[in-house]
């Protein structure tokens, strides 16, 4: 199995990523009922943020958004919790697995993990207020 290489390689992996990520039991509803994500808009902007990271070549920067912030944004809708990241990363890692091998690969699993628990951190630190009943 070869290494990730270029941007359609991310690309590729992002497509089937989300693909089993928005119909997903445990997280799916966070993508289409609490964000209603639009695809078109968000793959090339995590597209860029994934090639920057792995090649530098990418221009996430130019986007003038913080990753944290999107997350919080979402966490203040709908709490954000472990369990979430958790699953988040088993697909994410499924699907990094199943097509590619090597030190990019690697790469993108670290930070991955990484990112993962900046956020789930951050999030945590401003518990979203919850419905008391
Ligand atoms: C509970 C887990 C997660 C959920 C439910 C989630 C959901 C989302 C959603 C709905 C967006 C789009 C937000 C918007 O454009 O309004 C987004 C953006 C993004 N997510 Fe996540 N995410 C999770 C974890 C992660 C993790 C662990 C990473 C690892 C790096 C990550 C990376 C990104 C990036 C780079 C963007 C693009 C940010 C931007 O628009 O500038 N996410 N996520």
């Amino acid at each position: 199995m070869r290494d990730v290489e270029n941007r359609e390689d991310i690309d590729l992996l992002m497509r089937e990523f989300y693909s089993r990520a928005m119909v997903d039991e445990r997280i799916g509803y966070l993508f289409t009922e609490v964000a209603h994500l639009d695809l078109d808009v968000h793959l090339p902007v995590i597209g860029d943020f994934w090639e920057s990271m792995l090649f530098r070549t990418g221009d996430y920067g130019r986007h003038g958004r913080n990753p944290l912030q999107v997350h919080m944004a979402l966490h203040m809708l709908e709490p954000l919790k472990r369990e979430h990241f958790d699953r988040w990363l088993e697909i994410f890692h499924a699907v990094i697995d199943e097509n590619f091998a090597g030190p990019y690969a690697e790469t993108l699993r670290e930070r991955s993990v990484f990112m993962a628990n900046r956020m789930l951190n951050f999030c945590a630190g401003v518990p979203a207020l919850e419905i008391r009943h």
